[in-house]
């Protein structure tokens, strides 16, 4: 293979609030790899609107989002951040890449079956060929390391499947084979609600998930009323197999304080549940409130978000733009 550059590339759908699972299943793991490697951040409103968004309220997620990024200690100095839509290659890519990706493959996706649920016939064309659009996002940039929570793990599959039958179609080693990088102690964040589903913006109870909007009194209430059991915590997370709502409430604890879900455990053995969540409210509420305070303080700054994007959109075309460019030399398009 040939070498390429190192580069990240990941992104955010503007689709409803940030949670904590957005954060520690992604944005806080992107601040640490802006020292070691060339970054490029995402807001994915063309992702976005394979389900129904209201206008208005999409344009406020797009900055809503950029804002949490900031927050969070994404960089604008040192990283690109900008939204899809305002740079092209994304969505003409996409449509190479719907040419170059099979009917089959994307039969497979959970994602599409657990969004489009038992009405298939229903969902938008878009939300079928998300993932397509995806690999272009990655791919329009030669993205090699893509930092993701755990159920980004399959579409990043499809984008290697895709890179690698491109570059054999085309008797070419143009696509990177793009490593997914899904670390830290919260790589699925679940409900707060019910330890058997992920934790998520679209999820009607507002009580099963911390948003990113919230606020500290808030953020410390969610967590006291988080489902627990009637057990003493363990010695092990080993022993936490059938205890999702306590494993989850744990490797929270562990990926808020830089720690070892393992150490955690030890800590609390033979407790119950008081102190623990008292010590996680606490904790919640110290390392989040400063980002949802940061946060809400900037969106208060439109003009400033906005010249970030704008700004971050042109920077992203200037590397997208030519590669796009090859792309379409390689396909056999005429450039007159
Ligand atoms: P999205 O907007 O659903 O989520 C953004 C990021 O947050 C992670 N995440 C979680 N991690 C742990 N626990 C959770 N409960 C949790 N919920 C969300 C996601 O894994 C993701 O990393 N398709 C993507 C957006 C996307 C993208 C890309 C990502 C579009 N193009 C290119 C990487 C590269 C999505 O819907 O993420």
């Amino acid at each position: 293979m040939t070498d390429f550059k190192q580069r990240v590339f990941s992104g955010v759908q503007p689709s409803g609030n940030l949670t904590l699972g957005n954060y520690l299943g992604a944005i806080k793991n992107w601040v640490g790899l802006q020292d070691s490697h060339e970054t490029i951040f995402c807001v994915v409103d063309l992702h976005a609107i394979t389900v129904w968004q209201d206008p208005e309220v999409l344009r406020n997620a797009t900055r809503e989002v950029a804002a949490g990024m900031i927050a969070s200690g994404v960089d604008p100095k040192k990283s690109i951040i900008f939204n899809q839509s305002q740079v092209p290659a994304h969505a003409e890519l996409a449509w190479i890449f719907n040419c170059v990706a099979r009917m089959g493959w994307l039969n497979r996706m959970t994602q599409f079956k657990e969004k489009a649920g038992k009405h298939k016939e229903r969902a938008s064309v878009g939300l079928y060929v998300y993932p397509d659009l995806m690999a272009a996002d990655i791919l329009a940039y030669k993205a090699t390391h893509v930092p993701v929570g755990a159920d980004q793990k399959q579409h990043l599959e499809l984008t290697r499947d895709i890179a690698q039958k491109f570059n054999n179609d085309y008797g070419v080693e143009f696509f990177p084979e793009v490593e997914p990088l899904i670390f830290g102690e919260a790589t699925r964040v679940m409900s707060l609600r019910d330890g058997s589903s992920k934790m998520s913006k679209s999820d009607p109870s507002e009580n099963s998930r911390i948003n990113l909007t919230d606020d500290r009194d808030l953020i410390a209430k969610k967590i006291r009323k988080a489902r627990t059991d009637s057990e003493p915590l363990p010695a092990s997370m080993d022993d936490l197999d059938d205890r999702p709502e306590a494993k989850n409430l744990i490797n929270i604890f562990a990926a808020l304080s830089n720690r070892k879900a393992s150490d955690i455990c030890a800590e609390y053995e033979g407790q119950g549940f008081a102190d623990f969540k008292r010590d996680l409210a606490d904790l919640s509420v110290e390392t989040l409130g400063p980002i949802t305070e940061e946060m809400a303080r900037l969106m208060d700054e439109k003009t400033y978000l906005d010249g970030i994007l704008r700004e971050g959109a042109e920077n992203a075309d200037k590397i997208a733009k030519p590669i796009l460019t090859d792309v379409q030399d390689i396909v056999g398009f005429l450039r007159p």
